[in-house]
């Protein structure tokens, strides 16, 4: 099985060169979740691996149907990854939401784990903007909605997932005060 030195050199190999402002936010990605994973119900090794692979989808070696959640998924399973890794890639951030507006089908098979683990993920996500600085989750969505601009496919996404991705910062902060860990290191940096 991949430990996480492997999945980060993966990560490293695919991103990088190609896309190093992806390289980037996914680094950084990986430390917060590095720096969340002793939470109460956070399994630290599939959420540590999963950050750093979250966005493998987005590297042309990678990318088949263009759908990265699921090109990512679709990789790591080939290249025999944990199947929780797996689905935590396919359905980080609100891809299933994505999915369905895009017509795109094949996430139905692997399982959203709805867990502590996955608004972990989801959480680190959120707070790391597309060049690795920290944000607040409003700056993140907001950023993405300019980036992309008001008539994308991307922007009515965040509009339809916002609550659930919120939802699941809220938890994992929750459970970051709960453990007394810092939830404010990100826009303090920034
Ligand atoms: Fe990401």
């Amino acid at each position: 099985m991949p430990t996480f030195a492997d999945a980060r050199s993966l990560a490293e190999t695919l991103l990088a060169d190609h896309l190093p402002d992806r390289w980037l936010h996914v680094q950084s990605v990986a430390r917060e979740a590095l720096r969340i994973s002793a939470l109460s119900g956070v399994d630290r090794e599939p959420l540590i691996q999963a950050a750093v692979l979250h966005d493998i989808g987005y590297s042309p070696v990678v990318a088949r149907v263009r759908f990265h959640p699921l090109d990512g998924a679709r990789f790591l399973t080939a290249r025999g990854y944990d199947a929780r890794v797996v689905a935590l890639v396919a359905h980080h951030s609100g891809a299933a939401i994505e999915a369905g507006m895009r017509g795109v089908e094949g996430l139905d098979p692997l399982p959203d784990e709805a867990s502590p683990t996955r608004d972990a993920l989801w959480y680190c996500d959120a707070v790391t903007g597309p060049q690795g600085q920290r944000l607040t989750p409003d700056e993140r969505w907001t950023e993405i909605r300019r980036r992309y601009g008001p008539d994308d496919l991307v922007t009515a996404f965040l509009d339809r997932a916002e609550p659930e991705l919120r939802a699941a910062v809220d938890r994992t902060t929750a459970r970051m005060d709960a453990a007394g860990l810092e939830r404010d290191q990100a826009s303090v940096e920034s």
